[in-house]
């Protein structure tokens, strides 16, 4: 048997130390070993909870699947791990003095026959893994990360194209985790906005964010869908404070009204997620004479934020607004007029792209001008996550690509750390994927014009002014 054990201290609260730790799933984020962690349970982390960790041991992937078996909040908890070539019992056990946390972590690895003969080759090797393991939970405990620059693998990747599209698949989610920051802050009290919270990343986003502490305020279209998701979020997460709000919002007065209610409530918004959305593949006007896919994707984030605006400016701790785009918006330049597409030329994928690309331009504009009133703003891309929103409207390219989608969690991944990371809040006007800012134009040519930015807000005013004619 090899009995590995550190300590470390961090400057962060006990409570927050054990929550990141005893969720295992974030093990990918501070053991240099570990590829990726899932939870295998469903319901709140405590006893009982499973999760199947992958770790590189030299050329090797090891499955190491793990159990709490002791859970005492905010003292200790212990995992078991059992792989093919050993079994590892992990004691972990947490104090705190005045605003420090002092974390013991001791890991005892049993091997398995055949593999014991070599223990004594290993250990070295094994040491020095156990402390930088905890160098690794040190450092996402400390939260030392500065934002994220792009990474110059990802600008060769994206100049070359074909190589940034293909991180889109989950192949560019795995290859990110290995470099990006870590996520070890949550959002207890912090209330979120987030929009499309029933289905695909919103749903993963809704789950975590709550798991995260958030007091959250969900906006779903369809009243039958509310039960449903309030009872998932119960069982995954425990939590039965969450608050939803119904409200289509393709359509203006509802955007309108949903908008009204909140600032009645006048409580202030630390983090808006404008996330719901659909690629619509055939032409439609909403009963207010909007086409749709303008109304939904782009009309309707620009309303809200805006009227949300007041519960968003002037926190001590500035507030977030992030905005769900496509990397499909990377074939469309930004024209106004060409926003608005006729059923004679209408193409869904197209109207859709013209619409984010229109977004993430709305994100870099906002971000400027909203820099005095401590609202950051930024647009994310999920990539391609194997969603029910892509399995109905992209059926095609679901069956050609299922092998390498994401799974929603992963898309969800970065909305969640733009929501959560404390660095993340230090950064704006950034379109990210995988933790990381990436180019907004992958071709030179989708690069609009200054006259194009500069109409684009008044543009959709007098789209949004028409349907309220209407
Ligand atoms: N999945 C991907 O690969 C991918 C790639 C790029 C961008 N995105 C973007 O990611 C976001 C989430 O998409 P998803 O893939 O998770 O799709 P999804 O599973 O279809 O979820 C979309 C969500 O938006 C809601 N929504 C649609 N129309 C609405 C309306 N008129 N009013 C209010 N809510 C409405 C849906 O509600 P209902 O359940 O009631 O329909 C659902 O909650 C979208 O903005 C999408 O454009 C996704």
């Amino acid at each position: 048997m090899i009995t590995l054990h550190e300590e470390i201290t961090v400057e962060r609260d006990i409570k927050d130390c054990f929550r990141y730790v005893a969720d295992f799933r974030t093990v990918a984020e501070w053991d240099a070993t570990a590829l990726n962690a899932k939870k295998r349970t469903s319901g709140p982390i405590g006893l009982g909870s499973r999760f199947t960790v992958q770790c590189a041991v030299g050329p090797a992937k090891v499955t190491i699947e793990y159990e709490i078996t002791e859970f005492y909040p905010w003292a200790s908890v212990v995992l078991v791990g059992k792989s093919r070539f050993f079994e590892v019992r992990d004691v972990i056990t947490f104090t705190e003095s005045e605003a420090l946390t002092h974390i013991s972590y001791t890991a005892e690895f049993k091997y398995r026959l055949g593999i014991s003969t070599f223990e004594q080759q290993l250990e070295s090797g094994m040491r020095a893994m156990g402390s930088e393991t905890l160098q690794g939970l040190k450092s996402a405990l400390d939260s030392l990360s500065s934002p994220p620059g792009i990474s110059d693998c990802t600008a060769r990747a994206d100049r070359w194209v074909a190589p940034g599209v293909a991180m889109f698949s989950k192949w560019g989610y795995r290859r990110s985790i290995a470099q990006r920051n870590p996520n070890s802050h949550f959002l207890d009290g912090r209330h979120v906005v987030l929009t499309g919270a029933n289905s695909g990343l919103g749903l993963a986003t809704s789950v975590a964010l709550a798991e995260a502490g958030a007091d959250l305020t969900l906006v779903i279209r369809n009243p039958a869908k509310r039960d449903e998701l309030l009872e998932t979020l119960e069982a995954e997460t425990g939590r039965s404070d969450i608050t939803v709000e119904i409200a289509d919002l393709s359509l203006m007065a509802e955007v309108n009204a949903l908008a009204d209610r909140l600032l009645a409530k006048n409580k202030a918004i630390d983090v808006l997620i404008n996330n719901a959305g659909a690629l619509f593949n055939d032409y439609a006007l909403t009963s207010e004479g909007l086409e749709q896919s303008f109304a939904l994707l782009l009309a309707s984030p620009s309303l809200l934020t805006r009227k949300l605006h007041p519960l968003l400016e002037g926190h001590s701790t500035p507030s977030r607004v992030i905005n769900v785009v496509s990397g499909g918006m990377y074939t469309e330049k930004l024209v106004c007029d060409r926003l608005i597409m006729t059923p004679a030329k209408y193409q869904g994928a197209q109207a859709y792209a013209r619409a984010k690309r229109a977004l993430t331009v709305l994100s870099e504009l906002w971000a400027a001008q909203w820099q005095e009133d401590r609202i950051i703003v930024n647009a994310m891309h999920p990539g391609w996550a194997d969603t029910p929103g892509v399995a109905s409207a992209l059926p095609t390219f679901r069956s050609i690509t299922r092998r390498i989608l994401r799974t929603s969690d992963e898309g969800a991944d970065t909305i969640i750390w733009l929501a959560r990371a404390k660095e993340a809040g230090e950064i704006s006007g950034k379109l990210f994927l995988d933790r990381e800012p990436r180019t907004s134009y992958l071709l030179a040519k989708t690069k609009e014009s200054a006259a194009q930015r500069a109409q684009l807000e008044s543009f959709i005013d007098a789209q949004i002014d028409n349907a309220s004619a209407h």
